[in-house]
This record gives C-alpha cells, structure tokens and sequence, in this order.
C-alpha cells in the first residue's frame, strides 16, 4: 500500500535516513522499531509528507506522493491518521470538541450526527461520558486514549502512531495496544506504529521493521526477527531481555466484550 523507495533525509551534517527502503502492507500493522534518536520519527513525518525527502520516493497505493503539497495534498491526508507521541489534544477545548474537531473541519457528517459519533468513540477507548472534561483534568493515560478517538473517529483507511505508550506504565501500556488492535479491527484500516517498546512491537506487528544507522536492516514477523542474526537487531533484542524466549501472543480479538480485555 505504501512504499519508501531509497529515502535520504540530512538535516545540515546529520544524516539521518540513507535510502531506506520500506513496504507497508495493506490491512496489516507494521511496527517501525528502533533505538531512541535514529529518525523513526523522521520516517513517520515523510509518509505523511511532513517532511520531504533529499532523495527517494514515495509511493500510496503505486502513485508517486513524493512532491505533492497544499491542495494537491488534501484528498490523500484525509486518508491518513494520526496519533502523535504526546496526545497533543487541544488545551482550550474540552474532550468533546476535541473529537468533533476533525468531524467539523472536514465536515464529515451532519452537525445532529456529531454527538453520537462522539459518544461511540469514547465508547471505544473505554471512557463514555468524558464529553465535558478538559484535557488537564484527565491522566496521562485517559488523554492517549482520547488521542486515539480522536484520530479514529475519522475512520482513517491508515492510521500512524508515534510512541503511542512511551512514558506508560505497564499495565496502561497493555490497554492502549489492546485498543489499537481493537480500533483497526472495527475500521480495517492499515496501521504503523513507531516505538522502541520491544515487547509492544512483539505483541501488535504483522511486520517488524527494525531502523537503524539510517536503513531498516530486518523486517519480518516477529518469530522471523528473533531468529534474524543481524548484529544491531540481536544487541537490541538482548538488552530488552529473553523476550525472543517467551515471545508474547499476538493481540487479537479485543472487541467489546472480549474476556482478555483491561
Ligand atoms: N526538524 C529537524 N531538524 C533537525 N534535526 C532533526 C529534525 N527532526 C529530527 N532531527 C534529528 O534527526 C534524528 C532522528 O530524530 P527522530 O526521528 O525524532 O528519532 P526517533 O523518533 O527515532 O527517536 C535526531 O538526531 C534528531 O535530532
Ligand atoms: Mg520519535
């Protein structure tokens, strides 16, 4: 569905990305991981066209997306979503507004219609009747998943997150990557995830894609990536521990209901 083609990316000296190749399949989570400062976050900004490439293409869907800015943009943005690294909802407004927000500007439904939307995605992410609060009212986990609501409620065919359980505790963490899984399952949609979280990369990818020194050097399941003898991906690996001995199961089937959920 999307694919990086020999993508360069400087920023003065600091190189950054050197022709990196990357297919992101459709229907699938692709989890981009990586050490901390080695530009997933860069990789993640030029699918979206926040930022453009030195060199390299990219291409939606076998069309070259590479260039296309302003206007020429807009229909393709509409077909992406969100969640960046900090919820990074709007301060002023209260929860609500900040789900219909997105529903509004692109008015994608009916003004009558927007309560209810609303409502089900906070249903969604397990925080009915939230509407009335404003963002500093809420943990910081409460605002991830209002993050994540925000970003689904305009049921994007692909949705792209940055460090969506970064600074997490544990158990927190679990919950949002069960309500990733849950989201795509309702919305079918195509997911990327970046993180650095080895045991949430194992739990969620499809495709593990692994950055570092500016190239993704493996990318398979995760089983496949365990036994992948790449030495930067295996020094990674084992500073997080055995986790290739006890390879966590795959979330899945988390729907509403869903006996292992929370
Ligand atoms: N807009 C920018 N201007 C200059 N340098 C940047 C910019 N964005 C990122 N960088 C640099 O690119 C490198 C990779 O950053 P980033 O993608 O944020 O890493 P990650 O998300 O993997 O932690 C870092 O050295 C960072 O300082
Ligand atoms: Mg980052």
């Amino acid at each position: 569905m999307i694919r990086l083609e020999k993508i360069s990316k400087a920023f003065g000296s600091t190189v950054v990305l050197r022709e990196l190749d990357l297919t992101i399949e459709r229907g699938k989570t692709t989890v981009i991981l990586g050490p901390s400062g080695t530009g997933k976050s860069v990789l993640l900004k030029h699918i979206i066209g926040l930022l453009q490439p030195d060199a390299g293409r990219v291409y939606l869907d076998g069309e070259d997306i590479t260039n296309l800015r302003g206007r020429a943009r807009e229909p393709l943005m509409h077909r992406f979503g969100f969640v960046f690294q900090h919820s990074a909802l709007f301060d002023s407004m209260n929860v609500f507004d900040n789900l219909a927000f997105g529903l509004r500007e692109n008015h994608l439904c009916a003004t009558a219609e927007i309560p209810a939307r609303v409502a089900r995605e906070l249903q969604r992410v397990e925080l009915s009747g939230i509407e009335e609060k404003m963002p500093a009212e809420l943990s910081g986990g409460m605002q991830k998943r209002v993050g994540l609501a925000r970003a689904t409620i305009l049921e994007p065919e692909i949705i792209l997150y940055d460090e969506p359980t970064t600074g997490l505790d544990p158990q927190t963490t679990v919950h949002i990557n069960r309500l990733i899984v849950r989201a795509k399952e309702a919305l079918g949609s195509t997911v990327v995830i970046v993180t650095h979280d080895v045991q949430s990369a194992m739990e969620m990818a499809d495709t593990i894609a692994f950055l570092a020194d500016g190239g993704i050097v493996a990318a398979a399941s995760p089983a496949a990536l365990c036994g992948n003898p790449e030495p930067r991906l295996q020094a990674f690996l084992n500073a997080r521990g055995d986790v290739c001995a006890h390879l966590p199961h795959k979330l899945e089937h988390v729907g509403p209901g869903a006996p292992a959920d929370r």
